[in-house]
């Protein structure tokens, strides 16, 4: 099959189309055909191996373990191993694949995956598992938003922000976001009541406290973020702006946020997003009951995933950047 494939870690020049084996599949997993796929900062950490850690962490020392790059899949069902019964060939489904998604085929877990929300084309539905989810457990299970609380989302405009504030808007709250004055339109279309331009104003300018901060864009301290917070408001730290630390990926924050939490009535809290099947269908029931729309800044085709990657470190997307697969049968 067809797949964008890696041999040693590096800028998006180490990538190349080329001719892989079809991934085999284990009792627990579904083979699927690839319709649509998107990119995230986690391909961009996989494809250079910064920060350092990750390769410490099992990811592969000298290069990726997994050749094949990219986590979102939507497609169809192509076999599925002796044990799975969620589903079964021909079905519609998306989630989060093992063997990486820019390729003709991916093998996935049963568990990382749910049927395709109907009113979705593949390109919408492959926006969706890896920022949904880290927008949802931010909101929802982070943060744990109320009715009428007062959020501020950091990196409102990007592929995890665009979700958590459609979200805490569907959960009632009043959301504040921050963004570049390109985005300031869309961001405001996504329900956001009031918007940030963070090239013309810091977070604290207007002296505004929100009882929950969610970060995404990695780049404040925590004295910043906890100048905004309540006294008992809750930081959700998402982003670590892992660009900019070779060996850590910044998560000094990550690592200082909860041991600070214990000093103070604010709750300090770092994100550690899981891929589960639950997840999924909890963002399926949002965007069939219209209250989470995905948006897509651009779609690329596969042979041009390095030009996907490069303008999402780059470009300033509005929204997720989607690959499309063509049919593989
Ligand atoms: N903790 C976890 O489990 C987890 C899971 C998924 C992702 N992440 C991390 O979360 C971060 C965001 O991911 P993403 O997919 O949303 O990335 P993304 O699509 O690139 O979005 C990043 C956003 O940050 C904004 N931004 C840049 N500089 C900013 C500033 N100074 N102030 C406010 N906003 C600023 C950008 O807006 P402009 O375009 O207007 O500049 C953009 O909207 C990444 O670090 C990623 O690795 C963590």
């Amino acid at each position: 099959m067809k797949a964008i494939v890696q041999d040693a870690y590096g800028p998006a020049d180490v990538l190349r189309l080329g001719d892989v084996d079809r991934p085999g599949i284990g009792d627990e997993e579904v083979l699927v055909e690839v319709r649509a796929a998107a990119v995230d900062p986690g391909v961009w950490v996989l494809m250079t191996g910064r920060p350092y850690l990750m390769r410490v962490a099992g990811f592969g020392l000298r290069r990726p373990k997994v050749a094949v790059r990219g986590r979102d899949v939507a497609g169809v069902v192509a076999a599925v191993g002796a044990r799975v019964t969620r589903f079964q060939p021909g079905q519609e489904v998306y989630g989060t694949c093992e063997s990486g998604s820019y390729a003709e085929y991916a093998s996935a877990r049963q568990s990382r995956l749910a049927p395709k929300p109907a009113d979705l084309t593949f390109e919408q539905a492959a926006a969706v598992p890896v920022s949904g989810m880290t927008a949802l457990q931010a909101v929802r299970h982070g943060a744990r938003v109320r009715p009428g609380q007062r959020v501020l989302v950091i990196g409102a405009s990007g592929g995890v922000g665009s979700f958590a504030v459609q979200i805490a808007k569907a959960d009632g709250a009043s959301v504040t976001g921050v963004c570049g004055a390109a985005k300031a339109g869309l961001v405001r279309s996504l329900g956001a009541d009031d918007v940030i331009d963070y090239a013309h104003g810091e977070i604290d300018r207007d002296g505004r406290r929100y009882d929950v901060v969610i970060d995404t864009a990695g780049n404040r301290p925590l004295s910043l973020l906890r100048r905004v917070l309540t006294p008992r408001g809750t930081l959700v730290v998402v982003g670590g702006g892992h660009t900019a630390y070779r060996f850590t990926g910044g998560m000094g924050r990550t690592f200082r946020a909860p041991l600070l939490s214990m000093f103070t009535g604010q709750r300090l809290r770092p994100l550690m997003s899981r891929e589960r099947a639950e997840h999924l269908e909890e963002l399926t029931r949002l965007v069939e009951s219209g209250a989470v729309t995905p948006v897509i800044d651009r779609v690329y085709p596969l042979a041009a995933v390095p030009d996907a990657i490069r303008h999402l470190t780059g470009g300033h997307p509005g929204g997720k950047v989607v690959v499309t697969v063509p049919g593989a049968a």
